[in-house]
């Protein structure tokens, strides 16, 4: 395999290999997590540990991270590919610096947000990192499937992750909050962001079906993408 196919196969990989494991442990603690605290509400003695809750949040840490890192690399792929491939590091140097700038700042803000204890600077470093993800996003080396939003691997990436970094942000809102507000609007969000995993599964696979090796590029170029029909060998100049 080239390597370009090799690197191309790095954030499939990593997402199954690394991000959806953790996705199933976090839910696994989350649904014990709530069945402890119903149980404790109704004065029930219950035989769910008390670290379910901080096994949920620290193993939450480390899916908000893996997501925001693997939609950056999702997106570095393509954008560094295509831009190396169209030249357009002479055509447009100041864009690449950019990008590169963007991708520096975005994960410099995450790290940032893990460190930060105070609300307003959790709440900057949140939207720092969101707001990097998505000019990151509005290149047009991304392929964002704009007509197919509704299946499209990018939004639904895109807005998995910054459901994550908003679950990051809020994480003191939670423990505080005695009317359980903020944990109604936690898992709201977050069975929706499980919606838009088990789409981002479909999706990958769907769109890794339809990238082609390296090698095969040229020849499939040449089919017709909206009669479903490619040339015959033999046919092809
Ligand atoms: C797939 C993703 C997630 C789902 C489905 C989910 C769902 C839940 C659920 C159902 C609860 C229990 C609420 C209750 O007590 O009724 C919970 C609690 C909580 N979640 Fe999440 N969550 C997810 C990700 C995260 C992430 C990424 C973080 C932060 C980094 C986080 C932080 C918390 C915190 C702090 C609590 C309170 C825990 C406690 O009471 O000790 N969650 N979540
Ligand atoms: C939480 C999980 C995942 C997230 C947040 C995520 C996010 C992203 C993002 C933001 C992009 C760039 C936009 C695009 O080209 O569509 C991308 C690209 C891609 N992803 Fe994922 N993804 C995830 C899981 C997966 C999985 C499980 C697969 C495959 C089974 C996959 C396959 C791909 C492919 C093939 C691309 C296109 C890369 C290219 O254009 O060369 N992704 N992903």
């Amino acid at each position: 395999m080239d390597l370009k196919d090799t690197l191309a196969l790095l954030h499939p990989a990593i997402a199954i290999a690394f991000v959806f494991p953790l996705i199933g442990i976090v839910i696994n603690r989350s649904w014990l997590t709530r069945q402890r605290r119903l149980q404790a509400t109704n004065g029930e003695k219950s035989k769910i540990p008390p670290s379910v809750g901080s096994e949920h949040l620290a193993i939450g840490y480390w899916l908000s991270g893996s997501v925001v890192g693997v939609a950056l690399l999702g997106m570095a792929f393509p954008i560094f590919s295509k831009m190396i491939e169209r030249d357009i590091l002479t055509k447009e140097p100041s864009r690449v610096a950019f990008v590169v700038i963007l991708f520096i700042a975005s994960t410099a803000s995450m790290v940032f947000l893990y460190r930060a204890t105070s609300k307003l600077w959790r709440g900057i470093f949140a939207t720092l990192s969101g707001v990097g993800l998505i000019i990151l996003g509005a290149q047009p080396e991304v392929f964002r499937r704009d007509k197919e939003w509704f299946f499209s691997h990018y939004y639904y990436g895109i807005a998995a992750a910054l459901l994550m970094i908003f679950s990051m942000a809020i994480v003191q809102d939670i423990y505080q909050d005695r009317k359980n507000r903020w944990r109604t609007v936690h898992i709201l969000l977050n069975i929706f962001a499980t919606i838009l995993f088990l789409g981002q599964s479909m999706t990958g696979a769907r769109d890794l079906l339809s990238i082609p090796y390296s090698w095969q590029a040229s020849y499939l170029s040449k089919c017709d993408f909206t009669n479903k029909t490619c040339p015959q060998i033999g046919t092809v100049k």
